[in-house]
């Protein structure tokens, strides 16, 4: 009888998973995501020979948490992906997060003289047992890979010691590596000259938020806008703006190639993004002119398991440039998207426009479940909230995200308590980012099916948001509670 049963439930099983639908519609167009299969940290991220490479978490056999190896892909524009196979498959050890850098002078005296050689260094994971940091190596602008027959590289016999992110520091004339410890909320740093022996610095930590573990650090050299200066950040994910979930912080200070001091007070926090899709971000190695710029997996730990796609799970957010910009609130971290899509002829333009309930625009066919950038510039309101609308107004079944501005509380949000098919419980909330006093209420949001991305007051607020609609959608303007003046709205669809 119990075999029996068993039987029964196996075959229910291998049926339900055969059965299950493709979920294209949710597939974000110009980001990127596998075609099948699980992502999660963007790994490796370095621009050679024309082409940004994107390495990424991935399990090459399953649509969930698994096998953890190295995806890769690359693309020409960071719009269009090409994926290649497999980089580095994992063995006895996981391959986890870590980074990819230009080994130009040869001066880890790896592989082929005469080729540029490319340097992994990521963690290896034995799972339960201990965390290294590996190096593979190589030749081929990264489709095949060598694992260095000396490893590790990097080794504190500890059992949580990940993610890796290296540097090259100029004025010390060293490679930098930061690696975390998680959960004692620290960051190691460690020099090099050669990549291959590594002197601890310094460490860095208990600082900001340490309600969550520390993981994917980074140290970036980011440009002050409207001067000549530039400071320090050094960027981590751990707990974000909400309670028990994941996100990012940053700290704003100076590194002098041992140490990194930060110039606020420890306990200030400083998010990276008010939503709950952005984590593990890291910056692109080797770039021109030193341009700093980064992605960031689109998902949340808290309901990974749950989200609804197939034959993917996860995807990419855009590429965006950093920077740093003086605001009423001290100095803060910009993001504009790379490339700026906004300096593309607009698809529709609008001046001085009053607005007041909502403007459909859906006689902009481009607009129906597709990829495009809306902005607003607000000159005046005395309109409760307003913003975009998407979705179906439907009285008995309503499907609806909002983006906007609430003028009461002073917040940015995407509201997707009814975006539609809510994964699991808690997903269906408002995420909010307060505004920067001072700076212009100018909204830029991108739509890619499934994925939202709000950059606000130029770039200084970010909230990152996936939903999953069920039903055609509209698009309207929405002006709540009063009327709203708006200097301009500029649309491009992305084709
Ligand atoms: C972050 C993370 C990393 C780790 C990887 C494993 O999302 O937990 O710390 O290297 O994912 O997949």
């Amino acid at each position: 009888m119990k075999i029996k049963s068993t039987l029964f439930i196996l075959t229910l099983l291998a049926f339900n998973s055969f059965s299950q639908k493709p979920t294209e519609q949710w597939r974000p167009a110009i980001h990127f995501s596998p075609k099948i299969n699980w992502t999660n940290d963007p790994n490796g991220l370095i621009y050679i020979n024309g082409y940004y490479h994107l390495f990424f978490q991935h399990n090459p056999k399953g649509n969930e948490w698994g096998n953890m190896s190295w995806g890769h892909a690359k693309s020409k524009d960071l719009l269009h992906w090409e994926e290649l196979p497999v980089a580095i498959p994992h063995g006895k050890e996981y391959i986890f997060s870590g980074c990819v850098v230009l080994d130009k002078d040869h001066v880890s005296g790896l592989g082929d003289p005469n080729k540029p050689l490319l340097i992994a260094i990521y963690t290896a994971d034995y799972p339960n047992t201990l965390q290294e940091q590996h190096l593979a190596f190589s030749n081929d602008e990264g489709i095949t890979w060598t694992k260095y027959n000396q490893n590790p590289v990097l080794s504190i016999q500890l059992k949580d010691f990940r993610d890796p992110n290296i540097i090259w520091h100029e004025p010390s004339h060293q490679y930098v590596m930061s690696v975390v410890k998680p959960w004692e909320f620290t960051v190691q740093f460690y020099g090099s000259k050669d990549l291959l022996h590594w002197n601890y610095l310094s460490e860095f930590g208990h600082q900001g938020d340490v309600d969550m573990i520390w993981e994917c650090p980074s140290l970036m050299e980011l440009p002050v806008e409207g001067s000549k200066d530039t400071k320090w950040v050094f960027a981590v994910s751990s707990q974000g703006p909400y309670k028990k979930a994941v996100g990012m912080q940053y700290f704003v200070g100076d590194f002098d190639g041992k140490t990194f001091t930060n110039d606020a007070p420890k306990e200030q926090v400083n998010y990276v993004d008010y939503g709950r899709d952005f984590y593990a971000a890291i910056p692109f190695y080797n770039t021109v002119n030193k341009e700093a710029y980064w992605l960031g997996w689109m998902l949340s730990w808290s309901y990974a398991k749950e989200q609804p796609t197939f034959p993917y799970k996860g995807q990419m957010s855009l590429a965006r440039t950093l920077s740093l910009v003086r605001t009423s609130q001290g100095l803060r971290l910009k993001q504009v998207l790379k490339p700026d899509l906004t300096k593309l002829k607009p698809d529709y333009e609008a001046h001085n426009l009053v607005l007041k309930g909502s403007k459909d625009l859906s006689g902009m066919k481009f607009l129906q479940n597709k990829t495009y950038v809306i902005e607003l510039k607000v000159d005046a309101t005395n309109a409760k909230q307003w913003g975009i609308e998407l979705g179906d107004r439907a009285k008995d079944n309503p499907e609806l995200t909002r983006i906007g501005f609430d003028e009461k509380s002073q917040d940015w949000f995407i509201d997707r308590r009814l975006s539609g098919q809510i994964p699991a419980p808690g997903f269906d909330m408002i995420q909010s980012a307060p505004f920067i006093p001072g700076g212009d209420k100018v909204l830029q949001l991108v739509v890619d099916r499934s994925t939202l991305e709000l950059l606000a007051q130029d770039g200084t607020v970010a909230i990152s948001s996936l939903r999953f609609p069920t039903k055609k959608e509209s698009v309207r303007l929405i002006s709540m509670g009063g009327e709203l003046r708006i200097k301009e709205l500029r649309i491009w669809e992305i084709k």
